[in-house]
């Protein structure tokens, strides 16, 4: 499904709500934006299709909890990025913790995440146009990468 334009609101329909969850993960692409809709634990989540660490598509990434952080895996090298604030999160050692220990941190937001809402059993999609570059962006066609060049 392809949606060009901008509808009234940013609203753009990309589904019905029973098909989306039975898909659970759901290629669209709108304004010319490729996304991945995922349906996961009873809750619906939007973000850019393609890994802001060297452009894997993230389509059939496992879900998996980090640190009760929600997070798709990236098939290619398995970054994790969380699905609610697109954080791209790694495990390194904790000195304070004596012996030093595992501790899961943030390397903050890569990957554009975008606004799911539901009405009537049917799923709406609203692109994040803020901030105005993110790593994922790159992946997005020429606008990101002249955007990467200015930042
Ligand atoms: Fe390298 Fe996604 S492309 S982890």
């Amino acid at each position: 499904m392809e949606d060009k334009e901008q509808p009234a609101g940013g609203l753009h329909l990309v589904g019905k709500k029973d098909e989306l969850i039975e898909a659970k993960q759901s290629f669209r692409t709108l304004e010319g934006r490729d996304l991945l809709i995922i349906y996961h634990q009873g809750a619906f989540y939007a973000m850019d299709s393609y890994c802001y660490h060297a452009g894997g598509m993230l389509q059939n990434g496992d879900i998996e909890d980090f640190d009760g952080r929600l997070c798709i895996i990236c098939p290619k090298h398995k970054y994790k990025i969380s699905l609610a604030e697109g954080e791209g999160l790694y495990k390194g050692t904790d000195p304070s913790q004596n012996p030093p220990g595992p501790k899961w941190y943030s390397k903050g937001v890569k990957q554009r995440v975008h606004t799911v809402t539901e009405t009537n059993g049917e799923v709406y999609v609203k692109l994040a146009k803020e901030p105005s570059w993110i790593e994922s962006d790159y992946y997005q066609g020429e606008k990101g990468k002249v955007e990467r060049a200015k930042a």
